[in-house]
């Protein structure tokens, strides 16, 4: 029976994933640690270091009780009979397979603390997005010890996304979990097991070896992201034949072969998860011979830089050919709705497009602007503002780009907003959001992704 968990890693996976674990599970202590001794202090504090609806009521009905938040690392590993590792994992930026590869260091330094501290035999979780066959290099890196000590490696991918967190680990489609195919990594599996089938349907709980469960990680997220690029590609079609990508994407997707989901067009995916997970899976194609195949996936995320670009071309076309010193007022930051993350934020991009074309910014995010302001950090002397409020990013604006579908933008004052802005007004909406028709009827050159833009030019 699990008594103690540890999570070695207090980000946006480890976080919102331990308080449900602890919530679900009462009678198991659940600690949390970091290297990052702030971020423990956030966690233990009003203020939680990540924005995730629910997250809070959950971590406040917890904590104290059997969630603790903690920077002693050694007594954490001590007391544990199962630490779930989830260190971020991100793309290596130097040395061999730079740009693709992920950066194992954090890894396997949490491995090598482990080593360093348990006094007896443990189950570890890797949690984190990991290459195929990273649990053989964490099984090497853990024996490694002079105590005779035993480690059984279980793969236990997470599948949550942002905003919902909590939400899809309270009610998952599927709990994966892969193990070693011996007496010893059977147990451990089961053990695994039942911390979840506390609240998990036992049929959504998948088993399988270790290397299927962590290459299904990744496919599942290069799959999500394919079709978001395969929607887009659509969308750029859709834009020069008069065909709207909506009615596209919905009698598409009525077919249950294809399905629903993940064909909204937009400025383009973000997140920390598909691109470094996409070009994970490039690099291992590359290394285990399969040129063909790494090149395949690979232009899912050219369609996705494809994307960001066409939009910001768009934008330049539209504005007769030149936004140099027009404010351009940016709607959203963080890399969807309800999250202040902006990691590879097509915002990013998109701002940095436009500042190479010398336009100056005026960006508003409801949450996500701390981490605009170091994401845009190196931008020349006095060409981007933060604001507070949409209003004042859109006021002597020649242009708004809306980059976030936060579903308050819906509600702003588009007439005052129109009043306020610099004349001809364009508005670029990068995630289809908006009331195009109204927008229009109110003044504004309305350019939607994927349909025809609703201008008050005419013919040309
Ligand atoms: C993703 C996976 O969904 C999740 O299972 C995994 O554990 C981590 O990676 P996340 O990155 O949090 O989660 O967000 P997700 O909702 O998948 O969106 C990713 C990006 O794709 C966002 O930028 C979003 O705006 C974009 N997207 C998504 C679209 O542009 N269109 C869509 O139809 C869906
Ligand atoms: P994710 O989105 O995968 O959760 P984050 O970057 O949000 O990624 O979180 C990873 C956390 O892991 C960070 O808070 C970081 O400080 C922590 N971390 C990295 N290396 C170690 C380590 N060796 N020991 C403990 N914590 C670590």
């Amino acid at each position: 029976m699990v008594k103690n968990i540890l999570c070695i890693g207090a980000g946006y996976v480890g976080g919102p994933t331990m308080a449900v674990i602890a919530d679900r599970c009462p009678d198991i202590r659940v600690t949390v640690v970091d290297i990052n001794e702030k971020r423990i202090a956030e966690w233990n504090s009003d203020r939680l270091p990540i924005y995730e609806p629910g997250l809070e009521e959950v971590v406040r009905r917890c904590r104290g009780r059997n969630l603790f938040y903690s920077a002693d690392i050694p007594r954490g590993i001590r007391e544990a009979d199962v630490i779930f590792v989830s260190v971020n994992t991100p793309t290596k930026t130097f040395g061999a397979g730079a740009g693709k590869a992920a950066d194992l260091q954090y890894l396997e330094k949490t491995a090598r603390s482990i080593v360093e501290y348990a006094e007896g035999d443990k189950i570890v979780v890797e949690k984190s997005t990991l290459p195929v066959r990273t649990a053989e290099a964490l099984s090497r890196v853990l024996h490694a010890n002079a105590k005779g000590l035993k480690f059984q490696i279980i793969s236990n991918p997470e599948f949550l996304a942002e905003g919902t967190a909590i939400a899809d680990l309270n009610d998952p489609d599927r709990v994966l979990i892969g193990g070693m195919e011996t007496p010893e990594g059977r147990a451990a599996l089961e053990e695994i097991v039942s911390v979840y089938a506390r609240w998990v349907p036992r049929e959504r709980i998948i088993t399988t070896n270790l290397w299927s469960s962590e290459l299904t990680k990744l496919v599942s997220n290069a799959l999500l992201a394919q079709r978001v690029s395969s929607i887009n590609s659509i969308s750029a079609l859709c834009e020069r034949t008069g065909a709207n990508v909506h009615e596209v994407a919905r009698a598409a997707g009525r077919d249950s072969r294809i399905g629903a989901k993940f064909l909204k067009p937009g400025v383009g995916f973000g997140g920390s998860c598909f691109k470094k997970d996409i070009l994970n899976l490039v690099y291992l194609c590359e290394h285990y011979g399969l040129p063909e195949v790494a090149e395949y996936w690979l232009d899912v995320v050219k369609m996705n830089e494809f994307q960001a670009a066409r939009f910001v071309g768009n934008m330049v076309d539209a504005m007769f050919n030149t936004v140099a010193g027009k404010r351009v007022a940016i709607l959203g930051f963080a890399f969807k709705a309800d999250t202040g993350d902006t990691r590879e934020s097509p915002a990013i991009d998109v701002c940095r497009r436009l500042l190479a074309e010398h336009a100056e910014l005026a960006i508003f995010d409801p949450k996500a602007l701390d981490n605009a302001k170091r994401d845009l950090a190196d931008a020349p002397a006095g060409a981007v503002k933060f604001c507070a409020s949409a209003a004042e990013a859109a006021e002597g604006a020649h242009a708004i780009a809306l980059l976030t579908d936060w579903k308050e933008f819906r509600e702003l004052d588009f007439e005052e907003i129109y009043r306020s802005m610099q004349k001809p007004a364009f508005l670029f909406d990068g995630r289809d959001l908006l009331d195009h028709r109204r927008l229009f009827e109110l003044g504004f050159n309305v350019y939607p992704i994927g349909c025809g833009a609703l201008t008050h030019f005419g013919e040309a």
